[in-house]
């Protein structure tokens, strides 16, 4: 389920972004993730387990990354938990705006929270003033970068951070 203020935009020769059609407010309902778990990571995939990667179906499939992004993952424990399913499968991810949003803006994600090591490495082209370079991950941060995001981080990475 995503907002119906977002849409998939081709912003350069087949590069997709995901936009915002209208303004969107801080705090306001983005989206959620879904999609099938593998055990391969790609470019495309957010990790979510020890091996453990949701392959997203919706908006989160085309959303950049952006070492300033104004929006923010949610990670809720089920209170229904499954008793097949791993712990680490009953928390639900959502994300929302963490600030105002204009339509026409990016809607991106630091990558940096979700992801421990990305599946291929790019140079970041988000624009923002502290913008990272080179996009590895969170375990290739210096300790300030990494300690900056404890509050965003996935509950994963937060695990592999102790
Ligand atoms: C999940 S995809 C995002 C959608 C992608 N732009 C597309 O057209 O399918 C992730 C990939 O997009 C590219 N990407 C994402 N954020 C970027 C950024 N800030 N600067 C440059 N490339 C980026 C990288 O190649 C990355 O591996
Ligand atoms: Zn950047």
């Amino acid at each position: 389920m995503h907002s119906k203020r977002l849409a998939v935009v081709e912003v350069a020769n087949n590069f997709l972004s995901c936009q915002a059609k209208e303004d969107i407010k801080e705090g306001s309902f983005l989206t959620d993730l879904w999609g099938r778990v593998s055990e391969k990571a790609t470019r495309y995939t957010v990790k979510v387990g020890k091996n453990k990667h949701v392959d997203p179906e919706g908006m989160i499939r085309y959303m950049n990354h952006s070492c300033d992004s104004k929006t923010k993952f949610i990670y809720k424990k089920r209170k229904d938990v499954h008793p097949i399913l791993a712990d680490d499968q009953n928390v639900f991810w959502y994300m929302v705006a963490a600030r105002d949003i204009k339509r026409g803006e990016d809607i991106t994600f630091d990558y940096n929270v979700t992801e421990y090591e990305v599946a291929e490495r790019f140079r970041c082209n988000c624009g923002a003033v502290k913008c990272l370079g080179e996009i590895k991950g969170f375990k290739f941060l210096t300790p300030e970068q990494q300690k900056l995001r404890e509050k965003e981080l996935s509950p994963i990475l937060s695990e592999l951070w102790r």
